[in-house]
């Protein structure tokens, strides 16, 4: 698995742009927190672990700007970069997460040197990106218990190493029982309207030699129904208390063909995507996006333009569609309230 969604280079965070793929593999090197801001709000770099592991560099950008020895400005202009940071997307939580330690580690050590704090926050973001490196791989160990030799696997967006710091984590379980030797196919739905599924996984599967057939959205039913999937594995932007999560739009539906067609139904995240904060999943804020996302498709116009849309980025999967949570810390069955609890 060699694709690296970001690396850290001397001060500036390299990022595959994503909104380039599947025709060209660019680079954007960011050397301001405008830059990165920029590149998560118009998806160069997506999927909520990236987006988190993207923000703790963010904040090593800001504060490496900061020209000043009074640490009361040193810590003003820094609140100032994790709020402008943390307005780049609504819905991933791996983003406040990730601001959240970065914040804690600054005023743990504020009275230390100005320069010493600078670079404890850039060990702190390198810290979170190996980390999320590791969650990825303990995921993919975990999940892939759960996959038998020959199982053809549905997935939805794309929480592949694009995704993340690491090598994904719903794709984490597939590249790791492919590693065991297990014969592995994967159904991709393209994941309107951006494509996530289309341009990005399979893409990144394929790299990987893992056989992939892409649907469209609206094909999940049929395949489901004429017994092609074994098991369905998605990601996670944001996983409530009890269970429910939110995922890119469509997951939702997918979850509920799964259910009607006796199709397990897994969520594979790190547990920075748990919400603790989020009772159940009513309460997470869903990212509605550009309208032009949906009425400009393929490169052309695709709906006429005074036409009413309504573009929720993501929706919210009930825990009861759920029959287990795939973690770092392992495999986590309902009643999730509890079971996620004891994991703390
Ligand atoms: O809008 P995106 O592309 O950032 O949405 C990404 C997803 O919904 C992923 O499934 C999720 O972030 C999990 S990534 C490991």
């Amino acid at each position: 698995m060699a694709i690296e969604a970001l690396s850290w280079e001397k001060g500036t965070l390299i990022l595959i742009d994503q909104t380039k793929l599947p025709e060209e593999l660019t680079y954007l090197y960011c050397k301001s927190v405008n830059e990165i801001v920029g590149a998560i709000k118009r998806l160069s770099v997506r999927g909520a672990p990236a987006i988190g592991v993207a923000a703790a560099y963010g904040v090593v950008i800001g504060v490496n700007s900061i020209n000043t020895d009074n640490h009361g400005q040193f810590f003003k202009e820094l609140d100032k970069t994790i709020s402008f940071l943390a307005s780049s997307r609504p819905t991933a939580v791996n983003l406040f997460w990730a601001l959240g330690q970065m914040k804690n580690k600054a005023y743990q050590v504020k009275d230390k040197s100005i320069g010493e704090i600078k670079h404890i926050l850039e060990e702190e973001a390198i810290f979170i990106h190996n980390d999320d490196k590791d969650r990825c791989r303990k995921i993919g160990e975990y999940g892939a218990s759960l996959i038998k030799d020959g199982y053809t696997i549905l997935t939805h967006c794309n929480a592949g190493a694009l995704a993340t710091g690491g090598m994904g984590t719903a794709l984490s379980v597939i590249y790791v029982a492919k590693e065991q030797g297990k014969r592995i196919s994967v159904f991709a739905d393209e994941t309107r309207p951006l494509l996530q599924g289309a341009r990005l996984t399979t893409w990144e599967l394929m790299q990987d030699g893992i056989d992939v057939t892409l649907i469209c959205d609206n094909m999940a039913g049929m395949v489901m129904k004429q017994g092609k999937i074994d098991l369905c594995i998605v990601g996670a932007d944001r996983i409530a208390k009890n269970g429910d999560t939110a995922n890119k739009i469509g997951t939702y539906q997918v979850a509920i063909l799964a259910k009607e067609h006796n199709i397990p139904f897994y969520v594979a995240a790190p547990f920075s995507t748990i919400d603790f904060n989020t009772s159940n999943g009513s309460e997470i804020p869903i990212e509605e996006r550009a309208f032009d996302e949906i009425t400009i498709g393929f490169g052309k116009r695709t709906a006429p333009k005074e036409v009413k849309v309504y573009s929720p980025a993501f929706d919210v999967t009930p825990s009861s569609y759920i029959k287990a949570i795939i973690t770092e810390r392992g495999i986590i069955r309902p009643p999730f309230k509890e079971s996620l609890i004891n994991l703390t």
